[in-house]
């Protein structure tokens, strides 16, 4: 890839949140920890230094030799990244004795200097460090400050080195895609060229050479990531593609058939299994939340082993792994990490795990992926689709797993869903979803006197399900869904609503 921008990590909380940013303007990146920079820089156009939790002045602080990059190639150093320019030239790096948190407004722009093209004075600017720049290296000419920070933004002298102790890349920073864009654009003349459609169209044709005739197999989950994985790999290989979508019977329902359906519509080669039975009798009587997943795991592998030895001559496992799976980003607590998340244990490898592995999407981030999804003109549906654990509804039915109460489960989530649907929030909600709980309460319903169970719906919005909030939806939709379900399914008689934030309580109950 020519015209890529390489982000080097020093282990901010934000270094993702840059690369996001660049992908928005359309400019190819990729993060790398510091201390992992690239013999060969020929490929990037840019570089950006992230900030950190270390101070420079800290003996174990992250100090990377920037001899290949510094002067070399356009350079950015963002708070940290910042700091370490002045105190490794010549500068003088001091802890702060103002608060230096939070909103600051920059003034004294060099407006006329291409960094600052189209930024006004006052522009609101967000600051998160405890040191500050004291001192610049010799060479070094001042672009803005804010009432605290007299070095906010500066550059050195004869080359394209830029640097801001503020963070563009956070929300806050209310022009801060407007300076990454003078530093990539103006400044480094990366040209603003990769969007879904050219994704796809590169994609396809590298996916075309690196898998020429060979079959390949892709087990599909309904999600976005292996849907679009899929119609990717389909679109360059067409029915040299064998897609495998399993039914492991803690679906949602009516799921496996319309899914399988919609797969068939979008021309995919999809084999339907339904391995319900498989997957039911082997959790008979398995009441852990962690046994429950390691059964549904082991079967799961199982089954899509038997399925692929179908596939004759199949060369290649493809998979719909994602950007943050793979990225290689700097612990703040145990030092650069070399691990790479693995999905898979090593010990004793079914065949399948032993083809080759081709993952289209493990540069992509997840609103990407879905732009990609959409430039292929797969359905919003499908792409707005709430997150849905693996192991389905067997985390939802607390205690021991039977065909019945997955069956109720299935009606009342249905009804909830629906419902979200019908009353325009679905979208409003990051995930939503319906636990039954391992507990018979009193009710009456006519004369009768019920003991019956008691369920719970819960609806939370959340950027990546790291963190959660509770959604406060209409106490007319709860009155009506919660009537809903009472009436009509039998074996419930009573619905409460979590209200509980993540953390401390997690998404799923268990
Ligand atoms: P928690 O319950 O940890 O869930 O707050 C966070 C997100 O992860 C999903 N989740 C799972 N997904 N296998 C999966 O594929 C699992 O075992 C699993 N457990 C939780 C959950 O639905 C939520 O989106």
């Amino acid at each position: 890839m020519q015209n890529n921008v390489l982000i080097l990590d020093f282990g901010s909380q934000y270094t993702q949140l840059i690369a996001r940013r660049v992908r928005e303007l359309n400019i190819f990146c990729e993060i790398k920890p510091y201390n992992k920079v690239p013999e060969d820089m020929s490929s990037y156009k840019a570089v950006i230094l992230s900030g950190s939790p270390f101070s420079v002045r800290s003996e174990d602080a992250p100090h990377p030799d920037l001899s290949k990059i510094k002067g070399k190639i356009p350079l950015l150093g963002v708070c940290y990244g910042a700091q370490y320019l002045a105190h490794f030239n010549g500068g003088k790096v001091e802890p702060s004795n103002t608060r230096e948190y939070g909103r600051a407004r920059l003034t004294n722009i060099k407006s006329d200097e291409p960094f600052f093209y189209g930024i006004i004075g006052g522009s609101q600017v967000w600051m998160s460090h405890s040191d500050t720049i004291q001192d610049l290296p010799e060479n070094a000419v001042v672009l803005a400050n804010t009432a605290d920070v007299k070095n906010a933004a500066y550059r050195i002298d004869g080359e394209d080195t830029y640097a801001i102790q503020f963070h563009p890349e956070v929300y806050h920073t209310s022009q801060g895609k407007i300076i990454l864009q003078n530093f990539l654009v103006h400044i480094a003349g990366l040209e603003q060229t990769w969007t879904p459609d050219a994704f796809v169209e590169t994609t396809v044709s590298q996916l075309r050479e690196k898998v020429g005739t060979d079959k390949v197999i892709l087990g599909l989950s309904g999600g976005v990531d292996s849907t679009v994985a899929a119609v990717l790999l389909h679109k360059a290989i067409g029915k040299n593609l064998h897609c495998i979508f399993v039914n492991n019977g803690l679906l949602r329902k009516n799921e496996f058939q319309e899914v399988l359906d919609q797969y068939e519509d979008m021309g995919l080669n999809v084999k339907g299994v339904d391995a319900s039975a498989r997957f039911l009798d082997a959790l008979a009587g398995e009441s852990d939340p962690e046994g429950k997943r390691k059964i549904i795991g082991k079967v799961f592998i199982d089954v899509f082993d038997d399925e692929a030895h179908l596939v004759k001559d199949a060369k290649w496992l493809a998979q719909g792994t994602i950007y943050p799976d793979v990225i290689e980003s700097v612990s703040v607590t145990g030092g650069p990490s070399a691990t790479i998340k693995s999905h898979h244990n090593v010990g004793g490898l079914p065949d399948f795990m032993k083809l080759k592995v081709v993952e289209p999407l493990k540069m992509l981030f997840k609103d990407e992926v879905r732009r990609v999804g959409a430039s292929m003109k797969i359905s919003g549906d499908r792409l707005g689709r709430h997150p849905f654990p693996g192991p389905g509804l067997a985390i939802r039915i607390l205690g021991d797993i039977t065909r019945e109460k997955v069956a109720i489960l299935q009606e009342v989530d249905a009804i909830f869903i629906d419902g979200l649907r019908e009353w325009g929030l679905y979208d409003k909600v990051w995930q939503a979803g319906a636990m039954l709980l391992p507990v018979n309460s009193v009710g009456v319903m006519g004369d009768e006197r019920t003991y019956e169970k008691c369920v719970a719906l819960r609806a939370v919005e959340s950027t990546d399900g790291m963190t959660a909030d509770w959604v406060d939806l209409p106490y007319e939709f709860l009155q009506k869904t919660s009537n809903e379900i009472i009436n009509k399914v039998p074996g419930v008689n009573r619905v409460v609503y979590d209200i509980s934030s993540k953390p401390p309580a997690t998404i799923e109950w268990e």
